[in-house]
């Protein structure tokens, strides 16, 4: 059994149904269903009973020590967070409160349960944590990539949110001994993902003959990863990574955000045209994000030269993938356009 946080979310729920696609091992899967997790994108695993849900908050001491102590993981893999940058200018404190205090609690009940443990139980337990490149900072044109020995420099509530969370993850390690693994990864797309991140934003926006809100000039970069390649990165990780280790995770793959969305508009015009013309037409520049990084990139060598992993996608057939699967799961996206939902991109954009 292993316990996974946030696992109703994008990520969390590609990886636990990764997981039981390719193995047997029973998953407890502990999730507060904030406007982000959404058990639907767990509908596949209806009346499978390697997976155990729970309604639950991280920040729950109380219940972490009562799932530890029912049900005896053997690691924890650890995503629950409050994971978007736009929501966190605009309301940093559930950051604080889920990021580090939630991580906090994590690490505190995870210490009190393996210091209870035998030795060879204890030997094997892990605690991984997912974490980001933003806590890196924004790199310029000509700099290298993110390596795992790059200094902290995190810009916005959310990736400082995250960079605290590292230093908890890394000083319980350094202090108490927790045999913690950490991994850095750069932006994710694919399934399930919620359409307030840009590349659904976008798919669902274009579907719906609505603007495409692109901030600033477009020219900020991100290093974009199809969500399937992380997941197989942090089941490495978590079975052969070196304990206290940190392992940066990126798809090689750094893109504008305009080529981006223009690579989204083409797909959808050849999948699914538009009698009303091309998708590029509805491209609106709106006023930058505060604070915008201008462009991260990941240096993935580390995780190749020690644990062989590569992604397995590439953008072009990873991208496509993912159009398709929005194409194929319009009502999924309807259903979690929920008043809140609506309520949020008001917020956002009436002022861009
Ligand atoms: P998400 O926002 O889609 O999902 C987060 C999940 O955590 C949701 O199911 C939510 O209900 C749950 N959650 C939030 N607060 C909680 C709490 N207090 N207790 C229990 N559950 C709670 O996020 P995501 O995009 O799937 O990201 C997952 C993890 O991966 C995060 O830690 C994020 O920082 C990290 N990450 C994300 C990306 C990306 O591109 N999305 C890239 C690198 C790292
Ligand atoms: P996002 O998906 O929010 O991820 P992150 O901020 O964690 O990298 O944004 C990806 C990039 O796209 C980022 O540079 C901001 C930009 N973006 C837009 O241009 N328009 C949008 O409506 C959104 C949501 C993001």
């Amino acid at each position: 059994m292993i316990l996974v946080t946030g696992g109703a979310g994008f990520i969390g729920a590609n990886f636990v149904l990764d997981w039981l696609a390719t193995q047997d091992e029973p998953v407890l899967n502990l999730d507060a269903l904030t406007y982000a997790g959404n058990l639907e994108n767990l509908a596949a695993l209806a009346g499978d009973d390697r997976h155990h849900f729970v309604h639950g908050d991280i920040c729950d001491r109380t219940l972490v020590d009562r799932l530890l102590a029912e049900h005896r993981p053997r690691a924890i893999v650890h995503f629950a967070a409050e994971s978007h940058v736009d929501r966190s200018i605009h309301g940093p404190g559930a950051f604080v409160r889920t990021n580090v205090e939630g991580t906090f609690t994590l690490l505190e009940a995870a210490r009190a349960w393996w210091g209870s443990l035998g030795v060879e139980e204890a030997a094997a337990f892990r605690f991984l944590h997912v974490s980001t490149d933003e806590v890196y900072g924004s790199l310029g044109p000509n700099d290298p990539a993110f390596a795992e020995t790059k200094a902290y420099e995190p810009n916005s509530p959310y990736s400082a949110s995250k960079a605290a969370s590292d230093h908890l993850v890394r000083a319980w390690h350094h202090t108490y001994g927790l045999p913690v693994l950490t991994t850095n990864c750069s932006n994710n797309y694919g399934p399930y993902q919620f359409p307030e991140k840009l590349i659904p934003l976008t798919i669902a926006n274009a579907l719906a003959g609505r603007p495409l809100p692109i901030y600033g000039d477009g020219r900020n970069v991100r290093d974009w990863l199809y969500v399937g390649d992380h997941c197989s990165a942090v089941r490495e990780v978590l079975a052969r990574g070196g304990v206290g280790e940190t392992y940066n995770v990126g798809g090689w793959n750094e893109q504008p955000n305009i080529d981006i969305v223009n690579i989204i508009c083409g797909l959808l015009d050849e999948l699914r045209p538009d009698p009303a013309g091309p998708y590029a037409r509805l491209i609106t520049f709106v006023k930058d994000r505060p604070g915008h990084d201008r462009r991260y990139a990941i240096d993935a060598r580390k995780i190749e030269r020690e644990l062989g992993w590569r992604p397995a996608e590439t953008f072009a057939s990873g991208i496509r993938r993912t159009v398709q699967w929005y194409l194929e799961n319009q009502g999924w996206v309807e259903n979690v356009q929920s008043g809140a939902y609506r309520a949020w991109l008001e917020r956002n954009y009436a002022s861009r």
